[in-house]
């Protein structure tokens, strides 16, 4: 069985918990798009990790994990990542894999995303990891990828020429002097070297391992609505968060998928600028991110929290597939009077059940809720279905009824323990 993971909001729904609990049940794990901007956390016996590229499924000895063509690799970061698992007893040896075809982030590209996203005057507030301008040589055909650090010539060449076209934009549009070579090709030479046990064609891996019948899970990083087509763009990541891009990401064909699971929080949670149509009020706001440790896992930041949003999700179970649903988070609503779910936003006298695309609308429209009654008592002990509280039920049959997707997981806490499986 070949699972696709894929958070149906705007990241950070809990995806990294998931693929840890799921990693157990297959033979792979694949990161197929993105890069350390993500932050995916899991809690083992109260230890906490956070991933940034490698696929959480690390923990579980025996799994290979794999980082496909899709994602773009700061290199000096994975190699931190590698030494701090190694250094807190998860043994690495040759259970990771890294695609030759990944595109790698320079520090020209972290530059240039930070003083791109100074001189806008609409600021996307991007993670400063390089993430966009590394996909925009990638399309550009002038990206560097893994297979580059291993030829010192190929490597030179290419490294020369961005150097040089990176320089005068640096200098001419953001008055920054620009790199020098030789520093950054020993440095990332020496990158080439000190992971390529590690490199190999992680794609060929990944058809082959799936023809003998084994499982994969490909883990997506980001949100369907930071997705480069059909997120909330221009206040978007760079790669294609949805379902898709775990085929294009990995190079396994859409055929070979059997499952795509979506992840979303019980409420909703946005980091960076963009429209958020069902933001809590402030005071609210303030309240649920302290009580759901509401800040981002790379960076740090404040997320903005809302209700659920049935016009973003039920678009999002169109874009991915979505078979099943995981619920995350659903202690944090413990001990509301009510609780309310978005069904549609409405805009100079227009309702809209689906999601609008245009900024005017998404900046500006109302919300449409309905209200229902919440729970007095925590659900955080409870491991049956049956023993949620009739309205944490009730609100999880509503999600379902509306979303004509079933809810198979629910998170009522952060260690794998915490979980309800039905
Ligand atoms: P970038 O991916 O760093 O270019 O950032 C673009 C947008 O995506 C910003 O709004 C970020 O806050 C958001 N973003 C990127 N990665 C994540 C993530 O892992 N979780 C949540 N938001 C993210």
């Amino acid at each position: 069985m070949n699972i696709v993971i894929v958070g149906i909001q705007w990241g950070d729904e809990g995806k990294g918990k998931i693929i840890d609990i799921l990693s157990k049940k297959v033979d792979y794990i694949v990161r197929y798009q993105g890069g350390s901007n993500a932050g995916h956390t899991v809690v083992v016996e109260d230890k906490e990790y956070i991933f940034h590229l490698i696929p959480s499924g690390i923990l579980h000895k025996g799994k290979i994990c794999c980082i496909g063509n899709g994602v773009v690799i700061d290199c000096a970061a994975l190699i931190k990542e590698i030494n701090g698992l190694e250094s807190s007893g998860v043994h690495i040896g040759n259970r990771l894999k890294i695609s030759s075809l990944a595109h790698v982030i320079f520090p020209y590209h972290k530059i240039l995303d930070e003083l791109r996203e100074a001189k806008r005057s609409k600021k996307i507030g991007t993670t400063k990891r390089g993430i966009g301008p590394c996909y925009a040589d990638k399309i550009n055909r002038c990206g560097i990828r893994m297979v580059d650090l291993l030829n010192p010539r190929i490597l030179r060449e290419k490294l020369k020429d961005n150097l040089d076209e990176k320089r005068q934009i640096l200098e001419k549009v953001y008055g920054h002097p620009g790199f020098k070579f030789q520093s950054i090709y020993k440095e990332y030479l020496h990158y080439g070297k000190t992971l390529s046990k590690y490199i190999s064609n992680t794609h060929l891996l990944l058809n082959k391992v799936i023809g003998q019948d084994k499982d994969v899970l490909f883990e997506g990083a980001q949100g369907t609505f930071l997705d480069i087509d059909f997120g909330t763009y221009p206040f978007v990541t760079s790669s294609s968060a949805t379902a898709g891009g775990a085929c294009i990401g990995t190079g396994v064909a859409p055929i070979k998928l059997n499952k795509i699971i979506g992840v979303a929080k019980a409420y909703t949670t946005r980091v960076g600028e963009g429209p958020f149509p069902a933001q809590f009020t402030p005071a609210f706001d303030k309240f649920i991110r302290e009580k759901g440790n509401e800040f981002g896992a790379t960076t740090g930041r404040p997320r903005r929290c809302g209700w659920f949003d049935l016009v973003m999700v039920r678009e999002a179970v169109i874009l991915n597939g979505i078979s099943e649903l995981a619920v995350m988070k659903l202690d944090v609503l413990d001990g509301l009077k009510t609780i309310k779910i978005c069904t549609a936003y409405k805009y100079k006298g227009k309702l809209f059940k689906e999601f609008p695309h245009d900024l005017e609308v998404l900046e500006n429209a109302r919300t449409v809720y309905k209200e229902m009654p919440g729970w007095e008592d925590s659900v955080s002990n409870v491991r049956h279905f049956k023993d949620l509280p009739a309205n944490a039920k009730n609100y999880l049959s509503e999600l379902e009824d509306s979303l004509g997707v079933g809810v198979s997981i629910v998170s009522v806490g952060s260690s794998r323990e915490e979980t309800i499986f039905r």
